[in-house]
């Protein structure tokens, strides 16, 4: 089974749900500590195995490519005050050997129509998909989730969707799935449906923001039509996919923190204050002494 190298990072939505903070930043460049979401995201991307990084961006994305190229006043003025630490970690933000490319998307169609910009950079091989507002966080010594369904795709052949049980209140944010017992952690889907009312949904098993994908998935989006919200949905594209191959869900080893909510950043920002090198030990009395 060919080695996944490509990587979709959709990074073109409104953030609408962060306003103001997103007007005229795009959220995946709010940091976790001191990291931007997007950061974190490739770096799971490069653990993974990846090479080639490509950027759906849109209207307010600037700041995404900067952030992963080369800065040349500040790394210049950094030099010059010998402030090397520092300098290090502004030019090591990316590995040199990974490639990043960066198409637009000229109107916030939908997921589905963010994955189908990317078609002509990923060509005929499977890729993954990473939403970086989906922040993944892994125990010490477990891999990285990406890394983990990128060995399963390995080892079955077939698309592999990051999955966790949600409260039923929640199916109406999520596409959900209804789902087989295939192998331990992996469950066969025989339906998908984006956010589905409660009332309705098939099952409380909700995909997150990791995909490995079947090249096959460009056909069916290229001839979907809007789906939920007027949007055209990668889950259409997946539902449409599944008629004609294996796909595979993953119920993945990690915490997931849903960064394009309030509530999930902040949980997101004190998971990782606790255990960054320079904060936990501060943070970590700081939050003993609040009621
Ligand atoms: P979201 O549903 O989180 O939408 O999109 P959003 O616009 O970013 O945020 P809210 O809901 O308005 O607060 C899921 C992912 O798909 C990308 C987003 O950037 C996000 O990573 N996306 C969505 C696109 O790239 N293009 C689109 O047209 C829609």
């Amino acid at each position: 089974m060919s080695k996944i190298r490509k990587a979709v990072f959709p990074v073109a939505g409104l953030g609408s749900r962060f306003l103001p903070a997103t007007k005229a930043q795009p959220k995946e460049m709010l940091p976790v500590v001191d990291k931007p979401l997007i950061q974190y995201a490739v770096e799971e991307a490069v653990a993974a195995g990846i090479t080639d990084m490509v950027f759906i961006t849109g209207r307010n994305k600037r700041a995404i490519e900067d952030h992963f190229d080369t800065a040349y006043e500040l790394e210049s003025e950094l030099e010059a005050a010998n402030k090397n630490a520092l300098l290090e970690l502004v030019r090591n933000v990316i590995p040199k050997s990974i490639n990043c490319i960066y198409i637009r998307q000229s109107a916030p169609l939908g997921l589905g129509h963010a994955v189908l910009c990317a078609r002509p950079v990923i060509g005929n091989d499977p890729f993954a998909v990473l939403l970086a507002d989906d922040f993944m966080d892994t125990a010490d010594g477990v891999k990285p989730v990406l890394a983990q369904m990128t060995d399963v795709f390995q080892r079955e052949g077939h698309s592999v969707l990051a999955v966790q049980d949600v409260p039923r209140a929640d199916t109406k944010q999520y596409g959900i799935v209804s789902a087989t017992a295939y192998q331990p952690q992996l469950e066969l889907v025989n339906a998908i449906v984006e956010k589905p009312q409660p009332d309705v949904a098939p099952s409380t098993l909700a995909v997150v923001g990791r995909y490995v994908l079947s090249n096959k998935i460009f056909d069916y989006l290229e001839t979907l039509g809007k789906g939920a919200g007027g949007e055209i949905q990668l889950t259409d594209g997946i539902a449409a996919l599944m008629q004609a191959e294996k796909v595979l869900a993953y119920r993945y080893d990690g915490q997931r923190y849903d960064c394009g909510s309030k509530l999930g950043y902040l949980k997101a920002m004190v998971a990782m204050g606790l255990k960054h090198p320079e904060t936990g030990a501060g943070f970590t009395d700081y939050l003993k002494t609040l009621k």
